[in-house]
């Protein structure tokens, strides 16, 4: 088995596949029908490859070699403790979102009965984690692509969680909830127009719908989504957003002067990165 896994290592690494010794673990157990710590034990223990798996693993190292984003071949990804349905046609969630969901379990903290709305809301992670939280919250999750609307429910589907999904624009939605909600979450497409991902797996193969921020430096969508939240948020309710680490400023700038924030601050993720910016609706 380790040479097994060697070999498909040093292939991906040649790939440039930054994480082969992992991905190629995580192939092989998705493979064997296991975990990665079980096939970890058998590892150690020497155990062979049954051919059976080997027949299996073969083509998925392949994909893999190719770039295809390790979970839609696994067909899952972990995100704040939930296992999530992904592939084709939608966003993979990534570790530095968990930080919108830390930041909103804070923002209901007390609160009974609180009203949640996720834009953007992709295959349901944020609004998902959110409601495995915070089971008391209302959370009604907006997505305008039909194909990360349908993982989504998969996702609905599979974690028995009560999430409304709504197919709809982000900047258009909700004129039911006006002034009602008490957090507003967001992970916008923000990537700068022109500005084309480095890795295939992104560029290849996350939705364009979910990269782009429809301008040069990639916050019209925020913004636009931002005007929004304010319209949907009662007085004092939360927004928090996430954006690219060169956007903390113009993206906290934007929302100052809105006019119609208060507290506006950004957080940094756990690699140090500004990742989320926070603000309270005015009034009231
Ligand atoms: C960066 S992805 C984030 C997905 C999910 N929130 C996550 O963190 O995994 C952005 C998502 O916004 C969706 N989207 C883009 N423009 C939108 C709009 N105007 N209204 C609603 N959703 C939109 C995309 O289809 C995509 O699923």
């Amino acid at each position: 088995m380790e040479q097994t896994l060697r070999q498909a290592a040093a292939r991906l690494r040649d790939a440039g596949v930054v994480s082969a010794r992992v991905d190629a673990e995580l192939l092989l157990a998705h493979a064997a029908g296991t975990n990665r710590a079980e096939l970890q034990r058998l590892a150690l223990l020497g155990r062979r490859v049954p051919d059976s798996v080997l027949v299996a693993y073969g083509p998925l190292v392949d994909e893999r070699a190719r770039r295809v984003p390790l979970q839609h071949l696994t067909g899952t990804v972990s995100f704040a403790g939930l296992e999530l349905a992904v592939g084709p046609g939608v966003f993979v969630p990534r570790p530095e979102t968990e930080l919108l969901v830390t930041l909103g379990v804070e923002a209901l903290r007390g609160a009974d009965a609180p009203v949640v709305v996720d834009l953007c809301t992709g295959c349901g992670a944020v609004a998902l984690a959110l409601k495995a939280r915070v089971p008391g919250a209302e959370v009604l999750a907006v997505e305008l692509s039909e194909h990360a609307l349908a993982w989504a429910g998969e996702n609905v589907a599979r974690s028995g969680l009560e999430v409304g999904l709504r197919q709809g624009d982000a900047r258009t939605a909700g004129d039911d909830l006006l002034g009602t909600v008490d957090l507003v979450t967001c992970n916008p497409p923000y990537i700068p127009l022109g500005a084309v991902p480095v890795d295939p797996e992104v560029r290849d193969h996350d939705p364009e719908l979910a990269l782009y921020g429809g301008s040069a430096d990639g916050l019209a969508i925020p913004r636009a989504v931002a005007a929004r939240a304010a319209v949907l948020l009662r007085p004092g309710g939360v927004l928090l957003m996430e954006h690219a680490e060169v956007q903390r400023e113009a993206l906290t700038r934007a929302l100052r002067s809105a006019g119609v924030w208060r507290e506006v601050a950004d957080h940094d993720d756990l690699t140090g990165r500004p990742r989320v910016a926070r603000a309270v609706r005015a009034g009231g």
